[in-house]
Parts: structure tokens; C-alpha cells; sequence
């Protein structure tokens, strides 16, 4: 017997196509990703038609492969959840479009799920439904988004800070790109990052002033082009030096010292908001959340602050749909659905102040 609340979670924000069964919140019964990396290496980044495209091929073998993984069926689920926004426009409203069918079409309720709170949901999935998400300071850093959040219950955020420019994943993607390494760029670096020398260049750690909770990552990309390939001549796009001169050993004197910057940057910040908010629990969320340094640094702040630290296990890391049917099931509680005029949005709804998920 499945846990119940069932919930099937779709998943299309960027570049995986994803469906999950999610029972009461927790218990993964199926998490299936259909990443479209192939698709998109060639070009270093995700290209949205192409993304759009392959989510459309994709969704439906991948909705009957959770079902089939689950071991269930359409007629056992009580609800249908989708990430909804923030992403790509068109790879959302592929993933929205083929939630409200199926709701419709089975009568089901429909969940329309923020994807950024949902990144930090991850943090419970596959744990004791018992230890429900509290009280918490929490951050999601993603390849789109850096968010600090005083998490005060699964259905209520208050947004501390958020980058100014580029997210801390883009951020690692560009460096890659910058070291000549392969897409995606941030598992790359990381690897790449425990052969080097962190501290073989001073790479700047933005902090924005005495009080800010913000973060900025556009500096720390820049400062590491022109170490590697010098000062930009003439029209800026020719420059002293290529990244193909580099020696592998140097490369990772640059990636360790990259990565260095950007996650003494995160964790400061954290230090900060730990400063001013009184949580017992340090949730850390997305993408970026699977980088080895970043884990190990904020293991020994949670030791030394004696909070209880919940990171996602590394599969739940990436975008996936078992945490968006997960956070679904608080609002199923709460007998909070969204109706047929749900539509996709390429901004998250977590933005700024207060906000009710
Ligand atoms: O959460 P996610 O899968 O997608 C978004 O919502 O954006 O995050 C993807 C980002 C990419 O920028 C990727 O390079 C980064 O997470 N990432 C990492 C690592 N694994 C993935 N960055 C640093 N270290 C890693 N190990
Ligand atoms: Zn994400």
C-alpha cells in the first residue's frame, strides 16, 4: 500500500524532463529524469526551442515510466504537480500543459508548484515523514537563482537575499566555459577543483557592503577571464592569452581557486543571516547544493553553530519532479489547489518579502 497523499509531479523548467511519484510528502515511489544535456552541449548552454521541443517528445514517456517504476496507476493518484514556474517559457508550459490534461482528464486536483521552494523540499525526500520541514534558514542555489530564505513552514518564506546578477551555478557554467572545460560546467569544476591549489589566485569575494544578505557572482567571473587569458586588447573580444595554453595543472589552480571565491561568498552570507535569524535547522537546496566544497563548508558551519543541517541526497540535488510532487503534498493538506487558468511564468514567485507558496 502506497502512502498517501499520491501525488505525480512533473518537472520542465530548463533542461530535464522529469515525473515523480511522491507519497505523504517524502516517501519517492518513482523519480524519473530524461536529461537533454546531448542536445544541448555543443552550444554550451540550453537553447529553449530545442528544450521545448524535447520536453513535448519526452513528457508522456516519462509520466507512464514513474507510473510503471512506482509500480501504480493513474486511477490510485490523488493529485497532479507541476513546477510551473520560474524557467524557460516554453519548456514550463509544456510541463503545465500536460499537468492540467491530466488533472482534467482524470479528475484529479491540480498543483501548481514554485520551483525554487520546491528545490529545498528536496531536503526531506527519502527522510522520516516524521521530521516535517521547520523553522529554517535556507538556501537554494540553483543554475537560474541564489536565494536566502527564512523558511518559517513549507508554505510560508521569507526572501533575506538574492543575487544581484548572475546565480552562483551560472556563474560555474561560465567558468567552465572560460576554462575550455565540458557542459555542464559546475560538476566539472568541482572535480576538476580537488587536484588544484585554492589559494594559487585571489579570486574576490563579493560581500556588498557590512549588511547586505545579497549576493554577486558577475565580478568573480570576470576577474577569473582576465586571469586566465589576460587583459581584453581592442575591442575586448581578442586577449592576451588563450585557455588552451593552460596546463591541466594550472587549469585546476584556477577551478579550486574559482570555487574558493564563490563558495566563501555563500557561506559568509549564510553566517550572517544566521546572525540575525533565530532557526535551529540550515536547509540548503539545488544544483549548486551537489558541490563538494560547499557541502563540507557547510557541515562545519551547522557543527559549529550546533543547528541540524539537511542537504538533499545527490540525486535530488538537480532538477527533478519527486521534489515538486513532495512540496505539493503540504498544500494538498492544506486543501490548496490551483485551478484551470494556472499558467506558466518565467519568474519565481520568490522574490521578495513574504511570500505564501
Ligand atoms: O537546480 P538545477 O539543476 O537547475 C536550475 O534550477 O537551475 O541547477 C543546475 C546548476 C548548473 O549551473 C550546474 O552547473 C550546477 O547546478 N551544478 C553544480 C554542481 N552540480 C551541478 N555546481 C557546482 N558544483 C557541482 N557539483
Ligand atoms: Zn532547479
Amino acid at each position: 500500500m502506497l502512502a498517501k497523499p499520491l501525488i505525480l509531479g512533473l518537472e520542465t523548467s530548463c533542461d530535464e524532463t522529469a515525473a515523480a511519484v511522491v507519497g505523504a510528502g517524502t516517501r519517492v515511489y518513482s523519480n524519473v529524469i530524461a536529461t537533454q544535456h546531448e542536445l544541448h552541449r555543443r552550444y554550451a548552454g540550453v537553447v529553449p526551442e530545442i528544450a521545448s521541443r524535447a520536453h513535448l517528445e519526452r513528457i508522456l514517456p516519462v509520466v507512464r515510466e514513474a507510473l510503471q517504476d512506482a509500480g501504480t496507476g493513474f486511477e490510485d493518484l490523488d493529485a497532479i504537480a507541476v513546477g510551473h514556474r520560474p524557467g524557460l517559457i516554453g519548456s514550463l508550459l509544456v510541463g503545465t500543459s500536460a499537468a492540467k490534461a491530466l488533472a482534467w482528464s482524470l479528475g484529479l486536483g491540480l498543483i501548481g508548484v514554485d520551483h525554487i521552494a520546491a528545490h529545498l523540499q528536496a531536503c526531506y525526500l527519502d527522510t522520516d515523514p516524521d521530521q516535517p520541514l521547520r523553522e529554517a534558514l535556507g538556501l537554494v542555489v540553483s543554475g537560474g537563482h541564489t536565494s536566502l530564505l527564512h523558511v518559517h513552514g513549507p508554505l510560508e518564506v521569507q526572501v533575506l537575499g538574492r543575487t544581484i546578477d548572475d546565480a552562483v551555478g551560472e556563474a560555474y557554467d561560465k567558468a567552465a566555459v572560460i576554462l575550455g572545460l565540458d557542459y555542464p560546467g559546475g560538476p566539472a569544476i568541482d572535480r576538476l577543483a580537488g587536484r588544484g591549489d585554492e589559494h594559487a589566485h585571489d579570486l574576490p569575494v563579493a560581500m556588498l557592503g557590512p549588511d547586505s544578505l545579497d549576493f554577486s557572482f558577475s565580478g568573480l567571473k570576470t576577474a577569473l577571464l582576465y586571469a586566465v587569458r589576460g587583459k581584453p586588447k581592442g575591442s575586448g573580444n581578442r586577449f592576451e592569452r588563450d585557455a588552451g595554453d593552460l596546463t591541466d595543472a594550472q587549469r585546476a589552480d584556477f577551478a579550486a581557486s574559482f570555487q574558493r571565491a564563490a563558495v566563501t561568498a555563500l557561506v559568509a552570507k549564510l553566517q550572517r543571516a544566521l546572525d540575525r535569524v533565530d532557526v535551529g535547522t540550515l536547509l540548503v537546496g539545488g544544483g549548486v547544493s551537489a558541490n563538494s566544497l560547499l557541502r563540507e563548508r557547510v557541515e562545519t558551519l551547522a557543527r559549529d553553530r550546533g543547528l541540524i543541517l539537511r542537504l538533499p541526497a545527490p540525486g535530488y540535488c538537480m532538477d527533478n519532479a519527486a521534489m515538486i510532487a513532495g512540496l505539493a503534498a503540504a498544500r494538498y493538506d492544506a486543501g490548496s489547489f490551483d485551478d484551470w487558468t494556472l499558467s506558466a511564468a518565467t519568474h519565481s514567485a520568490v522574490r521578495e518579502g513574504w511570500i505564501a507558496i
